[in-house]
């Protein structure tokens, strides 16, 4: 228990209140105001309904209460005893999405003024009836609930791998109970666009199918699609008419979707379907658009069009990350358009696709939202930005006073690893388990509030290049999504992980015995080991010599420089924790490192990892040599290691022991015929 908790439990004692907030830890995400009381409503006979008159969701409010199994009789007039009363939301409320909901010994008293608000209520309803069942009695409770930012959203990534509707709507179902209200749908990548287009058909008809089922191996395959209904055509698009039923779906349950067409980068299988759109005209491995053409204004400004009549949203994502550019400086139209529109480089005439598209989206009332380089050779007037690279695209956007989405892929790209990666299937990037998603603060303290003030909210990303099956999929997306729930609801002086990971259990429980596959949570192994606790060792301190200056610790991965090898500090399951030092390049780890005078040595050791989806790998040698006076160097051992790609993340230590003096220790690390990165993080000498 920590102080905060024993500090809430004297005051509890001293007012005499029953049951303080801490105590009972049900919702999710925390209400904005939560009082519990000793009081009970028993809940034996069917509830007396009404709804005041400007309630028009009841049906889909009676369909939640069903859901839940409370029982109930719909009145005319709002009954004084047991009852649930939907009342009409008078007086001044923070948002639409915000609601009161009060169990007394009499009844339920629900109030809203947005159709969200009193959804909300019910979501809130369905937990606290899960935790005491429908056939007991409910506590005594008053709440008052608001959101903290007004987008609470998810990427889902169906490029890399199609997903059907039936899969989309389970998850609606978990999100819109954690009151998150955007689906990201990233319809379209290099490896599928996954909707169909009447005006273009052979979007979906070829850019939708491919053979492999891996991504990886149809990236480093060729990368070649296949017409729809060849045999072992392995992939898929939503029909408008699927898109529409998920949208309405989406939309019943206060969940906007929006879909995201990839533009100018990223966009290598509409130039496979379309080889006019590309600079060359040559289809094979180009992902940037021809700006300098018209043909592809029309046909992007074409796909907006039929875009816009299936998805209702407010926000059209255009994506703009990642383009190469480097077609552009070929291209005899993309040189010409710059000449003519007076761009000065490769990103201003990335900046003039996107003014364009805002213009022609805005003019049909749509805004857009774009990656964070759409920053890049400037921002288009109206345009949201979606800060994923870093928080720092994020604040110039909303320093400049555009609307941003944060979604810095240190604590939200939630297709990295959740637990020691070796327990995991393959993914990219480094360990991002719940508790760092969780410690995610959108608008700290150290922002300026005139520019907090444009944060509209956070955004977890699921991107899908390694995840297959629908099973893998949830597991990468839950319980992780709930702390993004949570973060954007719930306030800040709330947070508290502790209580937070006992609601996430009970959650991730439930969701198994409802046949979901999320992530299982009280199975968690958690950090290295290694990494919670300091290390002393003979070395600490000492002067660590790099050799092959060409080849030093990559400048990303520096992690604390010169000092990183004698530190003390262990490495945790992720090579991006600044405590792994990170070496590129074909001469790999050779470091000396000085012990100041002639030392007894026993022990001589440093850890590597493999994690092949990032590409990092174990040295295929290892030589370790001692030295008295810094010239002659005696070899202590040699360790030899099969490097083998595609085998499961692992951490391997590659020492040696026995008896000498030394002053220096030259620690020698070859790296294997596998492109990518040697990480170590300390040099044990004992
Ligand atoms: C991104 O991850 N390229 C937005
Ligand atoms: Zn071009």
């Amino acid at each position: 228990m920590t102080t905060k908790h024993l500090y809430l439990l004297l005051i509890v004692a001293l007012l005499g209140i029953g049951e303080c907030f801490a105590q009972r830890n049900i919702i999710t995400p925390v209400p904005w105001e939560c009082e519990w009381g000793d009081k009970t409503l028993p809940l034996e006979k069917p509830l007396n309904l009404y709804f005041a008159d400007k309630i028009e969701n009841r049906e889909s409010l009676i369909k939640e209460l069903r859901d839940m199994g409370i029982a109930f009789k719909e009145v005319r007039r709002p009954a004084r005893k047991n009852c649930i009363n939907f009342g009409p939301g008078e007086g001044a409320w923070n948002s639409l999405e915000a609601y009161t909901l009060d169990i007394t010994e009499e009844g339920i008293t629900i109030d809203a003024c947005g159709e969200a608000g009193y959804y909300y209520a019910l979501q809130s309803l369905k937990q606290i009836c899960a935790e005491y069942g429908v056939s007991g009695e409910l506590p005594e409770c008053h709440i008052y609930d608001s959101p903290r930012f007004d987008y609470r959203g998810v990427l889902i990534d169906i490029s890399r791998h199609f997903r059907s509707v039936e899969f989309l709507k389970r998850q609606i179902d978990v999100m819109a109970s954690l009151k998150m209200n955007r689906i990201h749908l990233h319809l379209t990548d290099a490896a599928g666009w996954r909707i169909e287009v009447e005006s273009y058909p052979r979007l979906s008809s070829y850019a939708a199918w491919r053979t492999p089922h891996s991504w990886k191996e149809w990236w480093m395959g060729g990368r070649q699609f296949v017409d729809e209904g060849t045999e072992g055509a392995y992939g898929g698009y939503l029909t408008k008419a699927e898109a529409k039923e998920l949208v309405a779906y989406a939309a019943e349950r206060y969940i906007t979707i929006i879909p995201e067409i990839e533009m100018p980068g990223h966009s290598d299988e509409v130039i496979a379907a379309y080889p006019e759109l590309g600079c060359s005209h040559h289809p094979e491995h180009q992902g940037d658009l021809c700006i300098g053409k018209e043909v592809t204004f029309e046909m992007m400004q074409t796909i907006l069009d039929e875009i816009i009549e299936i998805f209702p949203s407010e926000y059209i994502h255009i994506g703009g990350d990642e383009a190469g550019k480097s077609s552009w400086v070929e291209c005899e139209d993309c040189q010409r358009r710059m000449r003519e529109e007076g761009l000065a480089n490769v990103d201003e005439l990335q900046s003039y696709m996107i003014h364009r598209i805002e213009e022609y989206l805005n003019a049909r009332g749509r805004q857009i939202i774009g990656w964070d380089e759409i920053l890049e050779g400037g921002l288009a007037p109206n345009a949201t930005v979606m800060s994923w690279r870093g928080e720092e695209g994020g604040r110039a956007a909303a320093a400049a006073k555009h609307s941003v989405v944060m979604s810095p892929h240190a604590y939200c790209y939630i297709d990295a690893p959740q637990d020691a990666p070796y327990s995991q299937p393959e993914s990219i990037g480094g360990y991002l388990p719940l508790e760092k998603v969780y410690s995610y603060e959108p608008t700290p303290e150290t922002m300026d509030r005139s520019v907090a003030q444009y944060i509209m909210g956070v955004q977890a990303n699921l991107w899908a290049e390694y995840i297959v099956t629908d099973e893998h999929y949830e597991h990468m997306l839950w319980p992780r999504a709930i702390a993004i729930a949570e973060i954007g609801w719930s306030l800040p002086e709330h947070k508290d992980y502790a209580l937070f990971r006992e609601r996430a259990v009970r959650i991730v429980d439930d969701m198994i015995a409802r046949g979901y596959t999320p992530f299982d949570l009280k199975n968690e192994i958690g950090n290295r080991p290694e990494s919670l606790e300091s290390i002393d060792h003979l070395a600490i301190g000492k002067a660590v010599e790099y050799l092959y200056p060409s080849f030093y610790y990559a400048p990303k991965y520096a992690a604390a420089g010169d000092a990183t090898l004698t530190d003390g500090l262990r490495g945790t399951w992720t090579y991006a924790d600044e405590r792994w030092q990170g070496f590129l390049g074909r001469g790999g780890v050779d470091v000396i490192i000085d012990m100041g005078e002639v030392t007894h040595i026993e022990s001589i050791a440093a850890d590597f990892m493999q994690i092949c989806g990032p590409g990092v790998f174990m040295p295929c040698l290892v030589e370790i040599w001692g030295s008295t006076d810094g010239k002659n160097y005696t070899l202590l051992t040699e360790i030899e290691h099969e490097v083998i790609l595609d085998e499961l993340p692992s951490f391997k230590s590659f020492g040696w022991k026995g008896s000498t003096e030394a002053r220096y220790i030259r620690y020698k690390a070859h790296r294997s015929r596998y492109t990518g990165f040697l990480f170590v993080d300390e040099i044990v000498v004992k």
